[in-house]
């Protein structure tokens, strides 16, 4: 039987570690400070507001806990740096297809925390029974687009003018990955 409480620890580039694990209610005031951070920049994801109640951080974990969703928080020396969601998808005959996305704080980038988070989400999934993996991200992060690809997604189709964020309109690259191919 899986052990989904189980932290893992994950080399980082500079020699560092990065541990990786569930998410607690404990950390959803961090895991929105970093959702808040990347939102503020306004560059990678189609979200404008966030909704700031505590009432709307529990039901947003416990809708995740109860559906098996998978939630994972990177911490270094104690400090949330990034997360990653597999959301179930919400069809009735989609349940075996999730959903990912993934953010690390800016000034933490290029460490290999974004690595070290999908590599376990994708480990994680497959334990919980998913069999798809599917995302999208504007054409222009092409981090995003970079990491995904490294971790064998594949581009299966583009949504021209999608967003339109800061004036400036969007493609919204889809993309899949198919758990038992691999
Ligand atoms: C996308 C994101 C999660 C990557 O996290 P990260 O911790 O910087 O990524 P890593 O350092 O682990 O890099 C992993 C791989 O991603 C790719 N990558 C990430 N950043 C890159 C960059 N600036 N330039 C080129 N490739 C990059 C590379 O393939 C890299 O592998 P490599 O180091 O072997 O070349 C991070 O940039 C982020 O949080 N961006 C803002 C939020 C966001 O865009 N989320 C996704 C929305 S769909």
């Amino acid at each position: 039987m899986a052990v989904y409480e189980t932290t893992k620890a994950f080399p980082l580039k500079d020699g560092s570690t990065v541990k990786i694990r569930e998410a607690t209610p404990k950390d959803l005031a961090d895991i929105w400070r970093v959702f808040r951070s990347v939102i503020e920049e306004k560059k990678w994801i189609p979200v404008l507001f966030v909704e700031e109640g505590e009432f709307e951080r529990l039901s947003w974990f416990s809708h995740h806990k109860s559906v098996g969703s998978v939630i994972l928080v990177a911490e270094i020396e104690g400090k949330i740096v990034g997360h990653c969601l597999v959301e179930r998808d919400d069809w009735d005959a989609a349940e075996h297809v999730g959903n990912l996305g993934i953010m690390v704080t800016a000034e933490q980038r290029r460490r290999g925390i974004g690595d070290a988070l999908i590599t376990e989400a994708l480990i994680r999934a497959r334990e919980k029974g998913f069999e798809k993996i599917c995302l999208s991200t504007f054409n222009t992060n092409l981090n995003a687009i970079r990491l995904y690809e490294k971790h064998k997604f594949q581009i299966i189709g583009v949504r021209k003018r999608q967003f339109k964020m800061e004036g400036e309109y969007k493609d919204e690259v889809l993309m899949d990955l198919i758990l038992d191919s691999q």
